[in-house]
């Protein structure tokens, strides 16, 4: 059943791993061996130590490492090879222990949130797949240093019984394919299913179900001993969680911790609790202080195998967002953050967004030492090059590379993607690369100038509706009026700048300190207030607009002079004709929506619809 498989970066490794290589010692040797002889190079020497653990060192023509340490180091070694490099011959060690991938697939095989097919793993309410092409997902991330996959959506379905009860021999089988791989499974879980099992209650306080969760936790660790934990989406758009019981979230991961404590198990806790059901017309109530507000005040009630995961932002994977004061609050909690490589908000795998500069920017705004993991929602699917857009496989090459080394540089990253997957003249590589590293700032000028965020079309989030959220529950407004625009979150305004360190606040709490791409998001401001370069703020949307359009269309020029080969360059070719287009329609649509407000004309007398 297996077809041709691209093969994302890693084109020179063109056969499949066999299903005999069980360990990732054997997956290490196989990979050199056959890497070795696409390159027409020596094979190097595999030593194990497990002492190591998944770190690697390589010197003297050897390769050393623990257990996932020697794959790691194999692959290391080859896409240094692949790229005419050196390897690094220093001992390496990823940053964070656990580096997540959380897949929003649903046991029906479609993905919530997913611009690449359907599900690589699920189809009709079952497992169904092909064990070739995971193999090769399971290259793919270990190649990257990824190590624990959820394989189900946060917002559990009928997979809830496929996953937990009676299917375990399956995730048992799965489990056991990508073993190899140095990857883990987790899955997430419904809070509420003791109920549907007659236990009468999800009280987290209930003893009976404190009981129904250890015998489940012990079922499922005996079919996969090495299984990673479970994932919770609770008390947030309408999942069950233990505020139905009057409890804490504290008392509803804790309960769920001891459950895996015994088998080493960690609860993965997500931290994306608002109010979904607000009314527009209540401006005290602001979404982006929800996490906060919910979570500082149980800081030190977690138990040590809870890992409470928070969005990078305090809203929810926009363009652009202050990093959350939730990451600051919780000294005495270990916390993940939480990324989206499945391009939601960012332009669905048909505009390019390339998140390493993104990313990058949280490595300076938070100490990495903050946190104990980084997990990033999936944007993987079935199609042939498992990404949608050929170039949507940078970011999940880029999350392996920033879970690994939160300090590396994004331009080298991307550098290095571009490199192994399409192996260009130096002057191509060079318009790739600056073409992935310039992809947001375009993107954020025509869906997100000044931090101006949630002008999405509802439900679909693709493409712009400047009044699609004004009205509706979901907390996410901008409130455009003739006159101004934004929210006033400083001190003085809601408050929400309060939410943060006292060294950051300066930053955010003033128009003129506040950095230009965030001064809606902390400001309420006249369309004539005047920017630090002299342009009014009208004007600086309206340029914003028109330029984020023009480098839409730059790009799909510098794209027309890449030898790229087929079908990535048919496929980025019609993405980008499709990303032109959106992008013409966010310059005009917003353009108009703020000229017909403000009755501003732009300065430069372009084109503004009436
Ligand atoms: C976003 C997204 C939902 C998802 C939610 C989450 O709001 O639109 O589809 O369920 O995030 O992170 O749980």
């Amino acid at each position: 059943m297996s077809k041709t498989i691209r093969r994302a970066w890693l084109p020179f490794l063109n056969v499949d791993v066999p299903r005999d290589c069980d360990t990732p010692e054997k997956v290490a040797a196989f990979e050199l061996k056959a890497g070795c002889a696409a390159l027409k190079l020596p094979v190097p020497a595999l030593k194990l130590d497990p002492a190591l653990g998944e770190g690697y060192a390589i010197s003297g023509g050897a390769i050393t490492g623990g257990d996932t340490g020697v794959l790691y180091g194999a692959y290391a070694w080859l896409m240094a090879a692949a790229a005419g490099e050196r390897a690094p011959e220093s001992l390496q060690k990823p940053y964070w222990p656990l580096r997540m991938i959380n897949c929003w697939d649903n046991a029906d095989g479609s993905i919530e949130r997913g611009y690449a097919g359907r599900s690589l793993w699920f189809e009709g309410g079952d497992f169904c797949y092909d064990e070739g092409r995971l193999r090769q997902l399971g290259r793919m991330l270990a190649s990257v240093g990824l190590n624990v996959l959820c394989v189900n959506n946060v917002n559990v379905k009928a997979e809830a019984e496929l996953l937990i009860e009676d299917y375990l021999p399956k995730l048992a089988k799965l489990a056991d394919l990508f073993r190899p791989f140095g990857v883990r499974l987790m899955t997430s879980i419904d809070f509420s299913r003791p109920l549907a099992h007659g236990v009468g209650t999800a009280d987290p306080l209930d003893p009976g179900v404190q009981r129904w969760w250890r015998e489940r936790a012990d079922a499922i660790w005996r079919a996969v001993p090495d299984f990673a934990g479970f994932l919770v989406k609770a008390d947030s758009e309408h999942r069950p969680g233990p505020f139905t019981y009057g409890r804490t979230h504290a008392e509803g991961a804790n309960m769920l911790a001891r459950a895996v404590a015994p088998h080493g198990g960690v609860l993965v806790w997500r931290a994306f609790v608002y109010n979904c059901m607000q009314d527009w017309r209540d401006a005290a109530t602001d979404r982006p202080k929800a996490a906060f507000d919910t979570y500082a005040p149980l800081d030190g009630q977690f138990d040590d195998n809870v890992i409470l995961q928070v969005k990078y932002g305090p809203y929810d994977f926009q363009v652009r967002e202050p990093i959350s004061p939730t990451l600051y609050a919780m000294k005495r909690t270990r916390l993940a953050m939480e990324l989206q490589l499945a391009q939601e908000y960012t332009g669905q795998q048909i505009d390019l967004f390339a998140m390493n500069p993104m990313w990058r920017e949280f490595t300076e705004d938070l100490p990495p030492e903050a946190l104990c993991a980084v997990a990033a929602v999936s944007n993987l699917g079935r199609d042939d090059n498992f990404t949608g857009h050929p170039f949507a496989a940078a970011n999940l090459y880029g999350f392996g590379r920033y879970a690994w080394d939160p300090f590396a540089s994004p331009e080298a990253v991307l550098r290095g993607w571009a490199r192994l997957s399409y192996h260009l003249p130096a002057a191509q590589e060079s318009t790739l690369t600056d073409m992935l590293m310039n992809s947001r700032a375009v993107y954020e000028k025509y869906t997100a100038s000044l931090g101006l965020c949630w002008m999405v079309r509802p439900e679909t989030h693709y493409g712009p509706s400047p009044s699609g959220y004004e009205f509706d529950v979901w907390g996410t407004y901008h409130r455009a009026s003739r006159d101004a625009v934004g929210i006033d979150r400083t001190a003085s305004g809601n408050g929400y700048v309060l939410q943060y360190p006292e060294d950051m606040r300066a930053r955010y709490d003033t128009p003129e300190a506040c950095p230009d791409n965030l001064k809606l998001f902390f400001h309420r401001l006249r369309y004539d207030y005047v920017m630090a370069d002299g342009r009014t703020l009208i004007q600086r949307l309206y340029d914003d607009h028109f330029e984020g359009c023009a480098g839409a269309e730059a790009m799909g020029e510098a794209l027309k002079t890449l030898d790229l080969p087929e079908p990535d360059k048919s496929e980025a070719a019609e993405r980008m004709e499709r990303q032109i287009k959106n992008a013409r329609e966010w310059r005009d649509v917003v353009n108009t929506f703020f000229h017909r407000l403000s009755g501003a004309d732009d300065a430069r007398g372009r084109k503004i619809y009436e």
